[in-house]
């Protein structure tokens, strides 16, 4: 493990979001937890309603990062090819050229994933995972950095497919932006659209550093963050909770462990450590637990949600007071 520069990678991680935070309004913490799922190198899952700004975030995001940026609207009748790309034939030489899909990109948004049939989004699911895309038996690399935003709608609407819950334990996090915290949040989104004289501020956003350097932030965050044996009896201890807790049927898999460890490690980072705390887990266990949870019918029918559990959990286990830094 190298001792790192935390303060200058402190300093790179703040540029990105204020970068990001100055066009987008609301609550930087929700984007900390973005910029901390894209260096630990794990996909986001949006639940929000329509028009919260998701793409909008999704671009800055890309876009300060010097990535290339694509996104896909998933409907009920899209193919993988859609996504994936395909070989189409071309009769003057006689071969096949090779077209590339919208996945071929750095950040990738696919819009209402759910809305995609199962296989669309089994094939997709499984470029996340494995970084890899095959068209008709030929494998192509992902690019690097890779990160995928899907977005799902809480509404209710005819013709969707709910993700299995294999495909939803992919996402390390799931978030939601929600709606304006306050008048002046509101107020503010509007004035700062007047400023911008158009509806894409992002496009000529100035990238605050290369995809090269946020690869290499990536690489720090797998390689160089120490956690203390204490803090990973914590994760151990959150995650077989969920396991034991009477209204859960099924808990989180040890890629919720993982999951919460990798994006704590990135969050380290954020705030200018080269170490993980326990408040780093208790920050992110809600949004790296919650989803991979199913609770038992009859208490769904009493809307007590899987976000809640998690809560109750964090309030049950206790933190550790004492653990080393290094
Ligand atoms: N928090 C915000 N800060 C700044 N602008 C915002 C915010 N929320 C929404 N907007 C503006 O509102 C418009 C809609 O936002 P955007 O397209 O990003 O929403 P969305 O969540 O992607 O919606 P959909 O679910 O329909 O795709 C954009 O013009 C965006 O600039
Ligand atoms: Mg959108």
């Amino acid at each position: 493990m190298k001792r790192i520069d935390s303060k200058k990678i402190k300093a790179a991680c703040d540029r990105i979001i204020a970068r990001i935070c100055g066009t987008y309004v609301g609550d930087e913490q929700l984007v900390e937890k973005i910029l901390a799922a894209a260096l630990a190198n794990g996909h986001v899952l949006f639940e929000d309603n329509p028009g919260l700004g998701k793409t909008l975030l999704s671009k800055l995001l890309a876009f300060s990062i010097d990535c290339k940026f694509s996104r896909v609207q998933c409907t009920p009748d899209i193919l993988p090819a859609d996504i994936l790309g395909t070989k189409v034939w071309r009769p003057n030489d006689g071969s096949f050229e090779l077209f590339k899909g919208p996945v071929f990109t750095n950040v990738l948004l696919l819009d209402e994933i759910n809305r995609s049939p199962p296989k669309t989004q089994s094939a997709v699911l499984e470029v996340m995972e494995e970084r890899q895309v095959t068209i008709e038996g030929e494998t192509h690399r992902c690019e690097e950095p890779f990160f995928v935003l899907a977005t799902q709608n809480p509404i209710e609407y005819e013709g969707r497919y709910p993700l299995p819950e294999a495909q939803i334990d992919r996402f390390i996090l799931k978030l939601s932006t929600g709606y304006p915290r306050s008048l002046e949040e509101e107020k503010l989104i509007v004035n700062r659209r007047i400023e911008w004289k158009k509806d894409d501020p992002t496009r000529d956003l100035e990238p605050v550093i290369s995809a090269r350097e946020f690869k290499g932030l990536q690489k720090v965050v797998e390689n160089d963050i120490y956690v203390d044996d204490v803090v990973i009896k914590y994760i151990a201890e959150i995650v077989r909770k969920t396991r034991e807790h009477q209204q859960v049927e099924v808990g989180a898999s040890p890629r919720g462990s993982l999951a919460l460890l990798k994006a704590s490690r990135a969050l380290a980072v954020i705030k200018g450590r080269d170490f993980v705390t326990p408040d780093d887990i208790k920050t992110l266990a809600v949004d790296a637990l919650a989803h991979r949870l199913i609770l038992k019918v009859e208490d769904v029918m009493r809307l007590i949600d899987e976000r809640k559990v998690i809560k109750q959990i964090l309030e049950a286990v206790s933190v550790p007071k004492y653990y080393r830094e290094r």
